[in-house]
């Protein structure tokens, strides 16, 4: 895969809290309608990590560190409800500017002293432990090192999965590395990300999971919440359900987990020019008014 070395611009977003635009993937890190309580809510409130921080020990898998807001956040959290919750922590980033740009930026000072500490170790050495928390991050591309964090017999309490999206980065929403990334997640863990589509609902669904809606700040559209029990799960609506049988069900496939984003995405365009399954120029027919392009279900 190509490395990025596009520009990382800074981008103010409506909280008051900044995000970065990537050149390379042409997308903001998070959503313009505030980056940190996209952290807070997307990703914390979720998985409901403020009641799962009452038990002593709590592991987190953040997928996609980049500037490190989603592990700030639960940070943040468990130190507000249970400073004696034990925190085992493993976050998977490529690209090392991200977090070093947000330090020195000044992008993290409004999180606790405690937890900016943290984040500055992990962004220089990669590893942060200290009383309370264990934290490591593991440079390289994701799908390689989730197969470390799986070696090592990983099973978190709650999943972040936070890639860019799915058409400018296909290779991190394929069937093949949700398996893994699935693998690492504990029975009765929590696995949210921000993206609604339907080709990354199937894949959570091959990969032996349960998903229902949640809501996801600043989009028009609410993300996924994905557990191995269904137990709690909000139903997904018809429009969702119905959208499901589409050919924008087919979903991203990298058998050997090295495959360029470009091949990702041609294979997925042959086989869905070839599926028996019902074209979504009729699924959006019925379900949205003409002027609607770029529908969330089928392109995030
Ligand atoms: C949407 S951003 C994540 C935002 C992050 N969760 C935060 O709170 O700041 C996506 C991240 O995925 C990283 N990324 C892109 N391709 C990757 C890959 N193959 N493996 C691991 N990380 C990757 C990017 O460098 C970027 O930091």
């Amino acid at each position: 895969m190509s490395f990025p070395t596009g520009a990382l611009a800074l981008e103010p977003t409506a909280d008051g809290s900044m995000t970065l635009f990537s050149e390379d993937f042409g997308e903001w890190f998070h959503s313009r309608d505030g980056a940190y309580t996209e952290a807070k809510t997307t990703y914390v409130g979720a998985t409901d990590l403020a009641r799962l921080a009452l038990a002593p020990t709590l592991s987190v898998l953040d997928v996609c560190y980049g500037l490190g807001y989603n592990t700030a956040a639960a940070l943040a959290t468990v130190a507000q409800v249970n400073p004696a919750c034990q925190v085992r922590l493993i976050a998977l980033e490529l690209d090392a500017r991200v977090p070093r740009q947000a330090i020195n930026a000044g992008l993290i000072d409004g999180w606790p002293a405690t937890v900016q500490a943290c984040l500055r170790e992990l962004a220089t050495t990669g590893r942060s432990h200290r009383p309370g928390i264990a934290a490591d991050l593991l440079w390289g591309d994701a799908r390689q090192r989730i197969q470390d964090v799986e070696a090592l017999g990983f099973q978190a309490d709650v999943i972040f999965f936070d890639p860019f999206s799915p058409p400018r980065c296909p290779e991190l929403w394929t069937v093949e590395l949700i398996e893994r990334v699935a693998a690492c997640l504990h029975p009765q863990g929590r696995l949210v990300t921000y993206s609604a589509a339907t080709a990354v609902r199937v894949a959570l669904r091959l990969a032996g999971l349960s998903i229902g809606p949640v809501n996801a700040v600043g989009r028009r559209w609410p993300g996924t919440l994905a557990q191995v029990n269904p137990e709690g799960l909000m139903p997904l609506s018809q429009q969702e359900q119905e959208h499901l049988l589409t050919r924008a069900a087919v979903p991203y496939r990298d058998p050997t987990l090295s495959a360029s984003a470009e091949a990702i995405r041609q294979s997925r365009q042959q086989e869905q020019a070839a599926s028996d399954l019902i074209p979504t120029s009729r699924w959006r027919k019925r379900w949205l008014p003409p002027y609607e392009k770029n529908h969330p279900l089928d392109r995030l």
